[in-house]
């Protein structure tokens, strides 16, 4: 195999022994669980990632015929929505890691016989495979918000994370003017992310860190919660209807002190790591709290240029695979949770903002829509079907992201309630 395919190759590899290994501590019984109704039983999100990786690297490289039509149905996203998962007939745990495994040695067939012919965009600079090992890696991501909602507590090995500092400047300065936004040029960026076209903004300045835990606290305490004047109406009315009163997995201690429920462990809120779990109505009245506002995506992505290598990370079919070091940002589930502020002053963007990659994904007021110019690249349902307002973006990854998704042209989005995802967010200002 080239060297190409030898790298595409162990992208896949990569992916499949990060599933399998999130999934090796659990039981039968909480893999085929519901642990909560936002989210798929867990052995659905594993086969899943197989009928996906079938449909593209089998069917559409190869013309193959369907291994089993009746996983069209089960495994299909749009079918059936997550809370119905379990009652459908997927496979068991032991099952489905045979199927998977069986198309994973099909496609490396299929890949070495293959010519990655640059004239057929699927197949050029390999993409359509750094599709499928992304994807796998979204679901990754999916799986490790579901093990956190599971309530039994679930083993895990977590390296701690470098120490924070105290930050030089609680905000930096970005110069108004034009500026790149999206790619042409990341061979595995998803179509949301093209084409690349200028953007001009004005100067504004951006926090140099995400909201703290310690920060959203004095929010909580200061009553932002029964304040609806920091609210937008649709919040304050969330808000209401849901008895929202701290972020998710926060709880009240005696003595006025504040714990949070991380993978079944009740630790002390940990006061100098990025806020997560907030909703973006949350982040919104924060924001207005601080007498900020939340940056547009267009904002966070001109602040974070420089934050990740030209190319991105992980995967690049001409450089081979590149791991960014572990002293630049938090991604990978290596610590199983942000890092304090200020630990990563080696990945800061080029006008000084830091942890714009990796430790929570960042909440931006903006809608989920399409550059000018787009055009659906590989199939409607990845992103135009989600364009409109009713999801808002979100930048930069978590945590929980691998080096091969996190970019910063990578745009990620959901609905204004959601707080299962590791999301936070930092703040923006006019100058
Ligand atoms: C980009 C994270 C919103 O999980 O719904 C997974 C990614 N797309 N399978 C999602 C995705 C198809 C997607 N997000
Ligand atoms: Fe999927």
């Amino acid at each position: 195999m080239g060297d190409l395919k030898q790298t595409l190759a162990s992208a896949l590899d990569g992916a499949r022994q990060r599933s399998l290994g999130l999934l090796d501590p659990l039981s039968e019984e909480d893999q085929l669980a519901q642990h909560s109704p936002l989210m798929s039983p867990l052995v659905w999100d594993l086969a899943h990632v197989g009928h996906y990786e079938e449909l593209w690297l089998l069917r559409a490289v190869a013309r193959t015929q369907p291994i089993d039509p009746a996983h069209d149905d089960i495994y299909d996203a749009f079918k059936h929505v997550r809370n119905e998962r379990a009652k459908l007939a997927v496979l068991g745990p032991a099952e489905a890691r045979r199927h998977i495994s069986m198309v994973r040695g099909r496609v490396f067939d299929v890949l070495e016989k293959v010519e990655l012919d640059p004239a057929v965009p699927l197949l050029n600079d390999g993409f359509v495979y750094g599709m499928v090992a992304q994807h796998e890696h979204q679901h990754d991501e999916t799986m490790l918000a579901t093990l956190q909602l599971m309530a039994s507590p679930y083993p895990h090995v977590a390296v701690p994370p470098p120490p924070g500092r105290p930050l030089p400047e609680r905000e930096v300065l970005v110069p108004g003017g034009p500026f790149v936004m999206g790619t042409d040029l990341e061979p595995f960026a998803y179509d949301n992310e093209r084409p690349a076209h200028t953007v001009d903004v004005d100067d504004f300045s951006i926090d140099t860190a995400p909201v703290t835990n310690g920060e959203y606290l004095a929010f909580v305490e200061a009553g932002g919660y029964d304040d609806p004047r920091l609210w937008s109406d649709a919040g304050w009315g969330h808000r209401l209807e849901n008895d929202l009163e701290a972020p998710q997995f926060w709880a009240r201690q005696g003595g006025g002190t504040w714990s949070v429920k991380r993978y079944g462990q009740q630790i002390d809120l940990p006061l100098d790591e990025p806020v997560q779990h907030v909703c973006w109505y949350e982040a919104d009245a924060y924001a207005r709290f601080a007498g900020k506002r939340l940056p547009t995506e267009a904002e966070w992505e001109k602040a974070a240029t420089g934050a990740s290598a030209p190319g991105g990370w992980g995967v690049s079919p001409r450089q081979g695979r590149r791991e960014p070091p572990t002293t630049v940002a938090n991604l990978g589930q290596r610590h199983f949770g942000p890092a304090p502020v200020g630990a990563y002053p080696d990945g800061a963007s080029r006008y000084g903002a830091e942890q714009m990659l990796g430790d929570v994904w960042e909440w931006t007021s903006s809608d989920f829509t399409a550059y000018p110019g787009f055009t659906t690249f590989p199939y409607k349902e990845y992103s135009e079907v989600f364009y409109g307002s009713d999801y808002k973006v979100l930048r930069g990854g978590s945590w929980a992201t691998s080096p091969l998704v996190a970019r910063t042209t990578f745009r990620n989005w959901d609905y204004p309630i959601r707080r299962q995802i590791f999301a936070g967010f930092r703040c923006a200002r006019d100058v």
